[in-house]
């Protein structure tokens, strides 16, 4: 049994195999409507969420199989004091595979722990995001034929964005990878992003303006300014409206920027940005259903031939 808590929970080698079914998927949705028969998976989010548990169970239904599970801790026995332990262990007799989503860093690492069947992170507070990772590196090498040699600019929050910190450590394993981290100097990546990358010698530079880095990038990754993660309401209203990319700035950019952010967008792509043919936020979302289904198949071990 495998769960998945990192994106270097799987080898470069075991994500090719993952986004060519993937890939498979999206050309032949048919071959694998039954794939899932018979299976239950359970979305177990104490976080709001609409793209993550709506895009798992909108997976295990394009598959066949049916999924139980609640959006909100309030409705679970959370409310009454249940541990995480003991919710997986009750949810193990229940389906086959669970995608958990956590305000506390580490909670699905304690359920996987715990669990008889797959535990698939779905977000752990500030911490990791591997199947947003997954649907990201889906979408780039989808849109751009490659995983390797590009730089990529990765704008707003990077300090709490999960996505932003799965995404680094994915990315660091594909050759000539340059990251460009543009972010006020309170929300910067953590430390020990760039310790680590410093001890890989990856380049990697640290910018607050994303006009002046406009020009290099072939990927722009924009995050949103997360309202829950800030102690403060009075820095989260001075920081929330810091980077807005929209169709000015945007003409400093090259023809075949990609354009991704997980979503949700508050205020950071202004709406003119949408009908660029560089925006891909909607691809990636759709990248998002195709990867979880390749997801579930590899973890519950179904082939289809
Ligand atoms: N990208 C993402 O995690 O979106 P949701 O919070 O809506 O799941």
């Amino acid at each position: 049994m495998r769960h998945i808590m990192s994106p270097l929970d799987f080898t470069t080698e075991e994500l090719d195999k993952l986004f060519d079914l993937a890939n498979d998927i999206e050309n032949n949705p048919r071959k694998y409507a039954h794939a899932c028969d018979g299976k239950i998976l359970a979305t177990c989010f104490y976080e709001p969420s609409t793209r993550t548990r709506l895009s798992f169970e909108s997976a295990m239904t394009r598959l066949g199989g049916q999924v139980i599970g609640f959006s909100d801790a309030n409705s679970s026995s959370a409310s009454k004091g249940e541990s995480v332990a003991d919710t997986i262990r009750v949810i193990s007799c229940y389906a086959d595979i669970c995608a958990m989503r956590h305000p506390k860093e580490g909670a699905p690492i304690v359920a996987a722990e715990h669990s008889r069947i797959p535990v698939i992170n779905a977000g752990d507070g500030g911490h990791q995001h591997p199947t947003q990772t997954l649907t990201d590196l889906l979408t780039i090498r989808s849109m751009k034929h490659k995983l390797n040699n590009f730089t990529i600019g990765l704008c707003g929050d990077l300090k709490f964005g999960r996505t932003v910190h799965s995404l680094i450590d994915a990315l660091v394993r594909y050759d000539s990878i340059r990251f460009i981290f543009i972010s006020p100097e309170e929300l910067r990546v953590p430390d020990y992003i760039t310790e680590m990358l410093k001890e890989k010698n990856i380049p990697y530079e640290e910018v607050i303006r994303l006009e002046n880095v406009m020009p290099e990038l072939d990927v722009l990754y924009m995050t949103r300014v997360q309202r829950e993660r800030f102690f403060n309401e009075e820095d989260y209203i001075r920081l929330k409206d810091f980077y807005i990319l929209d169709t000015d700035k945007l003409a400093l950019a090259k023809e075949d920027m990609l354009i991704l952010h997980p979503l949700p967008r508050v205020n950071e792509i202004a709406v003119e940005v949408d009908n660029d043919p560089r925006a891909a936020y909607f691809n990636q979302a759709q990248y998002g259903v195709y990867v979880r289904m390749a997801l579930i198949l590899t973890l519950l071990g179904i082939t289809v031939e």
